[in-house]
């Protein structure tokens, strides 16, 4: 008998909505945003600094939350007390450290 139910196709739709779930939830993250935060080889970073160095506890972050442009501040910061380079201001790593800056600013 024909049926025009096929369970297969159901399951490997369900599959693919679930990798493009996965995939869309590990885009950016605040375990990220924590790890970037305290690693001082962040964004090819030519010194030992890292931002934990100093803005531990977020230290002097406190206009962080009303910034107009908390990406340049964070990149000003990667590439002046870092000497790295700057990070795409849509990409993963920086939408993860934005929400790990924020996160610091407004659990103070
Ligand atoms: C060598 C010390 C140093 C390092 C390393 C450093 N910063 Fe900063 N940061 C400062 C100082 C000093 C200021 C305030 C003066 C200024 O704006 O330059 C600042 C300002 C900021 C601001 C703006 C805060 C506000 O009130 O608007 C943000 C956001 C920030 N830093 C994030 C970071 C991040 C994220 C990193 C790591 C990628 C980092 N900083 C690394 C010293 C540092």
């Amino acid at each position: 008998m024909k049926t025009n139910f096929m369970p297969w196709k159901t399951i490997m739709l369900g599959g693919l909505m679930l990798m493009a779930t996965n995939a869309l939830a590990e885009k950016s993250s605040m375990t990220m945003g924590e790890k970037m935060f305290m690693d001082p080889h962040l964004s090819g970073s030519t010194n030992a600094n890292s931002c934990n160095s100093c803005h531990a506890q977020g230290q002097g972050l406190a206009g962080a939350a009303t910034n107009p442009d908390l990406g340049q501040a964070i990149n000003n910061c990667l590439m002046a007390n870092m000497g790295g380079h700057k990070m795409d201001g849509r990409s993963a790593e920086m939408r993860s450290m934005k929400m790990y800056v924020m996160a610091m600013v407004t659990h103070q």
